[in-house]
This record gives C-alpha cells, sequence and structure tokens, in this order.
C-alpha cells in the first residue's frame, strides 16, 4: 500500500505540472494515463494485493487518482476539438509535396536578353499590334501596291478586310514609332510575326522578331555596324567575328545582312554553318528616305537605321534548337532544359 501510495504521488506530480502545447501532446496523455494498458487501468489492477481492511481507503485513493487524471483530460480537450474544427492536424515538420515551378521560354528569355542588351546602349522598348493594316506593314515601308517585294513575304490577309494583315514583320512597329514624330527615337520592337508558310523543322507560320531603329542627325552606317558588333559580342562572346553582305529590303537603303562567325565550329565548318563557317543572323540597313518622308521626316536633316532579326534564329545559334516547332509544342522536356540559363 506503501508504495502504491508513492507511485500515485510521483504520478500525482507529473499529471499536475503537465501542459499540452497541442492535441498530440494530449492524445500521448490520454493513452499514457487513461488507456486501456494506461497507468490508471494498472493502477487499479493493483487493488488486488491491497489487505481487506485497507480496501475502503485504497479506493478512495486510487478514485482520487484517476479524477485527476480524467480531469486533466478534461481540462484540455477543447484542444481537440480545436483540431478536428480546422481539419486534420498538420505537422508542419514533415516535408512538403514539391510543386514543380515553371520555367521562362527560351524564346521569351533571349528576348529578354536582347533587350536588355540593347538598353544599356540607350533603346528603350516598343510594342505594336499583330493585326496590321497595309499602310503599316507595307506601303508606307516603300512597298506600294503591287510592289514585288510584297511576295518576299507570303502574307495572311484578314478575310473580313482586305486592308488587314497578321503583320509579316516587326518593321510595322518602326512605321508606328515614326508616325509618332517623336526624333530623337532608338527603340527595339519585340514581337511575334505572322507568314503564310508550311510548317516544317525550318519554317512556321509564325515566329517572332526584334526590330531596332534608331533617327536622329548624323546616324551613320558606322554606327549601325558598331551597335550590331556590341550586340554580337555581347550575346554571342567576345570572339564573334561579323560580316556585312550587301542585301535588299524596300525600306532601308543601303541594305545589308549579317553573319556571325559560326558558334559552334568556330569558323572550320559544321553543320550549324552549312561549312561555310558563317551563319545569318540579321537584315540590316539605313532607313529609306522614301519611308522618313511617308512620315514628314526631312531625309535632308535627319538620318536612321534600322534592324531586324529572328529570336527564334538567335535561340537556334545560341542553344543549337534545330526543329522551330519545339518552340510552340509546349513540351516541358524541351522547355525545362532551359530552366538554368
Ligand atoms: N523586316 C525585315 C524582315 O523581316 C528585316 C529588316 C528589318 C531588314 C529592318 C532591314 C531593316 O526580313
Amino acid at each position: 500500500m506503501q508504495s502504491l501510495q508513492e507511485q500515485i504521488k510521483a504520478h500525482e506530480q507529473d499529471i499536475n505540472s503537465f501542459t499540452p502545447a497541442d492535441a498530440k501532446e494530449l492524445e500521448e496523455y490520454r493513452i499514457k494515463y487513461l488507456g486501456t494498458k494506461g497507468i490508471v487501468k494498472q493502477i487499479f489492477g493493483e487493488m488486488k494485493n491491497v489487505p481487506v481492511e485497507q480496501k475502503k481507503e485504497a479506493g478512495q485513493v486510487l478514485n482520487a487518482f484517476k479524477q485527476l487524471a480524467e480531469g486533466k483530460y478534461e481540462e484540455f480537450k477543447h484542444l481537440q476539438d480545436g483540431a478536428s474544427q480546422k481539419g486534420p492536424a498538420i505537422d508542419i515538420t514533415m516535408p512538403g509535396t514539391e510543386l514543380p515551378l515553371g520555367t521562362r521560354h527560351p524564346l521569351r528569355m533571349v528576348e529578354n536578353q536582347i533587350v536588355s542588351i540593347f538598353e544599356k546602349i540607350g533603346f528603350s522598348v516598343a510594342t505594336g499590334p499583330e493585326i496590321e493594316d497595309d499602310w503599316h506593314n507595307f506601303t508606307s515601308l516603300n512597298m506600294p501596291e503591287h510592289h514585288p517585294a510584297r511576295d518576299m513575304q507570303d502574307t495572311f490577309y484578314v478575310s473580313q478586310n482586305p486592308d488587314w494583315v497578321l503583320r509579316t514583320h516587326t518593321s510595322s512597329v518602326q512605321a508606328r514609332i515614326m508616325e509618332q514624330g517623336k526624333l530623337p527615337v532608338r527603340v527595339l520592337c519585340p514581337g511575334r510575326v505572322y507568314r503564310n508558310e508550311t510548317i516544317s523543322a525550318r519554317a512556321h507560320c509564325f515566329f517572332h522578331q526584334c526590330e531596332g531603329l534608331y533617327i536622329d542627325k548624323g546616324v551613320s552606317f558606322a554606327d549601325l555596324k558598331q551597335a550590331l558588333y556590341y550586340f554580337v559580342t555581347e550575346m554571342f562572346g567576345p570572339d564573334t567575328k561579323v560580316r556585312f553582305r550587301p542585301s535588299y529590303f524596300p525600306f532601308t537603303e543601303p541594305s545589308a545582312e549579317m553573319d556571325i562567325s559560326c558558334t559552334v565550329c568556330g569558323g572550320s565548318g559544321c553543320n550549324l554553318c552549312k561549312h561555310t563557317g558563317w551563319v545569318e543572323i540579321l537584315g540590316c540597313g539605313m532607313v529609306h528616305p522614301n519611308m522618313l518622308r511617308n512620315f514628314g521626316i526631312d531625309p535632308e536633316v535627319y538620318t536612321g537605321y534600322a534592324f531586324g532579326m529572328g529570336i527564334e534564329r538567335i535561340t537556334q545559334i545560341k542553344y543549337q534548337v534545330n526543329d522551330l516547332r519545339l518552340y510552340s509544342q509546349n513540351d516541358v522536356r524541351f522547355l525545362k532544359q532551359f530552366q538554368s540559363q
């Protein structure tokens, strides 16, 4: 009896000092004291060893102990109620379920790179509509109706209105910028363009371009070359070489296409450069005086340069993507490769 009372005292102390922090601790307490194999049951089991004449007294002590143990449980039962009201108890120390994080599209990443390179030399960004009228996409760019250069780009016309087209190039944004008449102007115009092409690894009915336009007094072809050379070394590394080939665009005079030394083989010849050592990356030139005049800009006072590059092309060269269709198939196995770039 003596030892039973001592045991009870020790447990009473434990119970009195016990303050559960949450439903989990309360449940542990319940199992320890009040469960089927708990201490209260166990101690009641000791009754059979108590001599008959002490049973009454022992019974009172044990009952008091039981009440104490149960009272404590009742006192904190609200913890459990709270937990069940707020849904199942959560173990916040458990590792969470990992949610896959999306990535930027490679074309958008490259567009952002192009923009940030040109921003460093004073270009700002401008955008324009993807459904364009004939004037901004063709006529004002020195391509009047029936001009053969219109055939250079297979055009999607909007059936309700033959004056509307899906813009075939971002040069239409050039036109809109000049129209605003604020000079000098130094803008970069990235965006989506459309051409009526059969979809294949090398052609698509929509793709992306980035146009550049700089008009001021005294802008020369040397400025154009310098800006593009700076761009190429920032984009492809300081050892990249450039070359300009004479070309034709109705809205620039003179016009050129720019090649860079092949970034894959360094010039010795590979598939990307078709064993020439050079890859074409953009078209450019000095803004045609006719185009300036179309927007009331005096070509005797102002000159300007323009360039336009394909963002898919730059991405293809930078990351050796060999099929244009990959960009619009939304295959995450392709897209997530660009995660850390
Ligand atoms: N608009 C031309 C194209 O789509 C590219 C270009 C832009 C060329 C600006 C010269 C100047 O091919």
